[in-house]
């Protein structure tokens, strides 16, 4: 299969969209007649090794209005400005996945499952699909995925030794980071055919969390659902102790670009509040997400309604008043260093919330 065929909920994420011709990349097709791809995905230990266009950390400063002063004019006293080619040609560099290597397309799923990292600490490698339709996106990786795990690359501390739980963690990229800190991650999402996708790419990248003893148990975690799996028939189910150890110890939540559609959002903030205000301990969950603009004939205008909703769902969270919890809402400034090459566009956000006992 050289092409992939966009159908009209078909959807592509940017951190795929400036991968070479595909067929060279392609492993195998998966169970649903998807094609398979596995990339590598390098943690920058320094700023410089980044590509100064798009890997240097972007600071708040950086991304205010320039200052017209400094910008020539031409004899008129016009703003002479560069403007971008309009030939179709991207004059940035492709900024990412860094594809340092193909894959064989031949291998067959028991090889993948027993395939040893590489052995190189510095790199993550992810199996993922490209241009799903909506219902799979988990299947791709997306930019918010990278803001997340730069996020807490850049507060190792704060992580270590931590038990973590990620919902709508999709091919498992941000729970892989985080257990290079934390000591046990919960890696969470729906449907056996993904979370078996996130298992094989947890299982990829062992060499970065196992030597420090960390764990990541991918489990299945609905938010539409009222409670835990328990089903022992279910591949991705938990145990008894899993969901005590879970609520005895858990001192983060973290999500990566999971606010796409209303009703997943409000199960996504019951799911949060029901496991949060469960927890033994005080809590902080990290939320990242891209603002995803469209022109919409019912506002005619740009509108971002999915970021509105998500929005509004945190502030009803901050105003919740059950008698028992608190919970403080907080934008964090996304200045921290970038560790992994995309471009961190100003939509890219992330929120903290807190959760306190009364
Ligand atoms: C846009 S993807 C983000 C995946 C990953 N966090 C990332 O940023 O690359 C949204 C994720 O939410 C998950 N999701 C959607 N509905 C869900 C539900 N009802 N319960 C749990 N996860 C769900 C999807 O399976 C998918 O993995």
């Amino acid at each position: 299969m050289d092409e992939v065929t966009f159908k009209s909920d078909t959807v592509l994420s940017d951190v795929h969209l400036l991968l070479p011709n595909s067929s060279h990349l392609m492993k195998r097709l998966n169970g649903v007649g998807q094609p398979v791809f596995i990339s590598k995905f390098r943690i920058l230990q320094n700023c410089d090794e980044k590509d100064s266009s798009v890997g240097s950390p972007i600071h708040e400063h950086e991304r205010e209005g320039a200052d017209v002063s400094d910008v020539p004019r031409d004899e008129d006293g016009d703003l002479d400005v560069v403007r971008r080619p309009r030939n179709g040609t991207c004059h940035r560099d492709a900024v990412c996945p860094v594809i340092l290597s193909q894959s064989a397309t031949t291998l067959s799923d028991q090889d993948e499952d027993s395939e040893e990292g590489d052995g190189t600490s510095d790199i993550i490698r992810i199996e993922h699909t490209m241009a799903t339709p909506l219902e799979d996106v988990g299947k791709q990786i997306w930019r918010g995925a990278f803001l997340l795990a730069d996020f807490i690359l850049s507060q190792v501390n704060l992580f270590k030794g931590a038990t973590v739980l990620e919902l709508g963690a999709g091919t498992g990229l941000t729970s892989i980071v985080t257990a290079m800190a934390a000591k046990t991650v919960y890696c969470t999402d729906v449907g056996v055919d993904l979370l078996s996708m996130c298992q094989r790419n947890v299982n990829l990248n062992k060499q970065h969390f196992e030597p420090q003893e960390s764990e990541i148990r991918v489990r299945q975690l609905d938010w539409l659902a009222d409670d835990f799996c328990t089903d022992p028939d279910s591949e991705f189910c938990w145990t008894e102790a899993e969901i005590a150890d879970l609520h005895d110890n858990t001192a983060f939540v973290i999500a990566a670009d999971v606010c796409y559609d209303d009703d997943l959002t409000d199960g996504l903030f019951r799911t949060l509040y029901r496991i949060t205000s469960n927890l033994r301990c005080p809590s902080i969950t990290y939320l990242s997400l891209e603002k995803r603009l469209n022109f919409t004939l019912r506002h005619m205008d740009v509108s971002c309604e999915a970021y509105d909703h998500f929005r509004h769902c945190l502030d009803q969270l901050e105003q919740m008043t059950d008698g028992k919890n608190t919970f403080t809402v907080e934008a964090v400034k996304s200045s921290f260093p970038q560790f992994f090459q995309y471009e961190r566009v100003e939509q890219l956000e992330l929120w903290k919330v807190t959760a306190e006992r009364l």
